[in-house]
């Protein structure tokens, strides 16, 4: 198979969709790898290590999209790229359609196949290819946090972690899955006083097991959501419903009950936010504010730590563009169901019925395409 890595250029993504090493298994297993010049640089890594592995460096984003069977990237695919895309051609990176109509149609009108890094799942049922992200997506978090609670930031100017004699700062955590229990622990290690809000009770009581003192858990209803709301000096919005649009979990007449100042960082910006009032923005100019609340909505937040973002989803993606360029994605997923369901869009149909719900088109079962 030919396989091709472009340079990513949504604004601020620094990272990329393959490693030299995976350069050197591709080539080593058969395959021809090209990479646009310069893709690397953003994660330090040069194109000459690309090429010492075995890979080809090409100039164009044409050149990558008008050869290659199999594109691996890491954001969706922007709109000048769209254009480029070819039928009958696999692309394996995040999309997150859900959030993003126009795109949707795009992809369907090109007649790729999608396979989607955010649904993929693993033999437990867990979302392998999103969890790193979250990793650094939580982590991150916090800092990002930290940092626009300052008061030259237009936060409230509250140090996460008090001093002796002043308390430290409140922390609701949305959603307490992988991006909430990173943004807890790091923010617990900071020792400031946090709170986890999920709906699943055992994860709750997962979390209340192996969390530090300072971090407790609550049931996350309408009700409890408020209260934290009026007492929170940093909110991380966390929550999933994976493939569909996140729950408005905080509306546009609660922010008048949060302190002013007060600071939401909405990672779940990329499936359309928990908040009303969330709208993406962009690393160049992260945050906004509506009625007094400091809002941050970045939706590739990985992409400003590009190196241990790109080490960390190559990681885990690689296994599977290997085996999809080896055995052809309808063999790779005929062995793997939660391969299979990463595929959201075949050939101008939606497979994934979550984005067929989310915008009222028809949906076909990924199996009824592989069997066919
Ligand atoms: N902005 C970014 O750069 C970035 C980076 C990585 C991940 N993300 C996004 O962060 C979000 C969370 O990802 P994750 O990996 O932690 O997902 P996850 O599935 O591990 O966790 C989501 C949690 O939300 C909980 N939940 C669902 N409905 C809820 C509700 N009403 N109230 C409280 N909790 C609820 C679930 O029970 C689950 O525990 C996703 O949308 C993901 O795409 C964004």
């Amino acid at each position: 198979m030919i396989v091709g890595v472009p340079k990513e250029i949504k604004q601020d993504e620094y990272r990329v969709s393959l490693l030299p090493v995976g350069a050197e298994e591709l080539t080593r297993a058969g395959h021809k790898v090209l990479v646009e010049r310069g893709a690397g640089l953003g994660s330090g890594i040069p194109d000459e290590l690309y090429h010492a592995n075995g890979a080809e460096i090409v100039d164009t984003p044409g050149e990558i999209f008008g050869n290659a069977q199999l594109v691996i990237k890491v954001k969706e695919p922007q709109p000048s790229e769209i254009g480029l895309l070819r039928k009958g051609q696999i692309l394996f990176t995040y999309f997150h359609f859900a959030a993003d109509e126009p795109l949707t149609r795009g992809v369907l009108d090109s007649g790729v196949t999608a396979v989607a890094y955010e649904t993929l799942r693993g033999k437990q049922g867990d979302l392998p290819c999103l969890t790193p992200m979250s990793e650094v997506a939580g982590r991150m978090s916090i800092q990002e946090g930290a940092k626009f609670l300052e008061r030259p930031q237009e936060g409230r100017g509250i140090l996460l972690g008090g001093v002796p004699g002043v308390l430290p700062a409140h922390i609701t955590v949305l959603g307490g899955g992988v991006v909430g229990k990173n943004a807890a622990q790091i923010a617990a290690g900071f020792a400031a006083d946090v709170n986890i809000l999920d709906v699943n009770v055992d994860r709750l009581r997962y979390l209340e097991d192996i969390m530090p003192g300072n971090v407790n858990t609550l049931y996350s209803d309408r009700h409890n959501i408020r209260e934290e709301l009026q007492r929170a000096d940093l909110v991380i919005g966390a929550v999933l419903i994976p493939g569909a649009r996140a729950p408005k979990l905080v509306r546009r007449e609660d922010l008048s009950i949060m302190k002013p100042g007060a600071v939401i960082i909405d990672v779940a910006i990329d499936q359309g936010g928990c908040l009303e009032t969330s709208r993406p923005t962009t690393h160049s100019k992260p945050t906004y504010i509506v009625d007094g609340i400091v809002h941050y909505c970045v939706t590739n937040m990985p992409g400003a730590v590009g190196r241990t973002s790109t080490y960390a989803l190559c990681n885990v993606t690689f296994p599977y563009a290997l085996r999809i360029a080896n055995r052809g994605l309808r063999d790779a997923c005929a062995s793997d169901a939660g391969l299979a369901e990463a595929v959201n869009v075949h050939q101008g149909r939606v497979t994934y019925r979550p984005v067929a719900e989310t915008f009222g088109l028809p949906w076909t079962a990924i199996d009824s395409i592989l069997s066919a």
